[in-house]
């Protein structure tokens, strides 16, 4: 694995990768890497051998009081893992490198970006696209990898990728669970033991509202009433929107929808999602 940091470096690696005719995989992460990330990982590998993923915390989709400064940066522990599993090449770009000095957001994640997350975390969506837009940029990727687990940040990383980068192939990798159902991601490392139980009830939720969704409106109710067992957990929201266009679903609609929630556990903010039909 080579290891570049630098967009000239990361250049001179991949054009002469491009000279042999090899497509480029490219997963983009924050660090602090878990079995969801590997798994984007070996998704990426079920499309092409040469794997290039980042890692790079980025500043500007985290807000203020968020837990930028705090957020692991476990770099050492990644590198290993990832010469583990075999990528080609690993970018850890500096904010000079990837922003040049110009730390404003240049992609706007539009009315959908200022729901649901959006509306917990403004300007993240904003903040999110502008580096990854950056970072298909640098990379030039035939495919990119990303988790269903973040279900707003793929459809917007879609839309954005259709208009500015049409050859582009988005890929989505199912999210990875513990056996109890708790979503993998790299803050469960700020939860207690007291709080991973009470973390756990999210994916119940879901899974109940998945398991009575006769109608919209009875998906949304069954998962409210899981998560009221669970007070310790403080719901932000429950919603449930349509997959291809992120809009509200009401009763009557048919399709493939998202049933998300968001809820505070501890100081630990999460979110998790289940599909559903109708
Ligand atoms: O999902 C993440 O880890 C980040 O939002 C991403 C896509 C790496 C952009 O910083």
């Amino acid at each position: 694995m080579q290891r570049v940091t630098s967009i000239n470096e990361l250049n001179a690696e991949l054009d002469a990768v491009r000279e042999r005719g090899l497509e480029i995989a490219f997963v983009p992460t924050m660090g602090a890497l878990h079995e969801g990330h590997l798994s984007l990982i070996n998704e990426a590998r079920r499309h092409t051998p040469f794997v290039v993923v980042s890692i790079f915390v980025n500043p500007l989709q985290f807000g203020a009081g968020e837990d930028f400064e705090k957020y692991p940066r476990t770099i050492e522990e990644d590198t290993a893992k990832l010469e583990d599993i075999g990528v080609s090449v690993l970018f850890t770009p500096t904010v000079n490198d990837l922003y040049r000095g110009n730390m404003n957001v240049s992609e706007s994640a539009g009315h959908i970006g200022a729901l649901y997350e959006g509306a917990a975390r403004p300007d993240h969506f904003d903040g999110m696209l502008t580096v990854v837009a950056k970072l298909f940029e640098a990379v030039r990727p035939k495919y990119a990898v990303f988790g269903a687990k973040d279900a707003q940040q793929v459809f917007l990383v879609k839309q954005m990728a259709a208009q500015k980068f049409p050859e582009l192939e988005i890929v989505v990798a199912p999210t990875v669970r513990e056996a109890n159902g708790l979503a993998l991601s790299s803050r469960n490392r700020y939860l207690s033991e007291a709080d991973h139980k009470v973390a756990e009830q999210i994916s119940a939720a879901l899974r109940i509202g998945q398991a009575t969704s006769s109608t919209p409106q009875a998906a949304i109710e069954s998962a409210r009433t899981q998560m009221a067992k669970v007070p310790e957990a403080k719901l932000d929201y429950i919603a449930l929107v349509d997959a291809d266009t992120f809009e509200a679903v009401t009763d009557g609609f048919t399709g493939r929808a998202i049933l998300l929630i968001a809820a505070v556990v501890g100081e630990t903010r999460l979110i998790d999602n289940i599909e559903i039909t109708f």
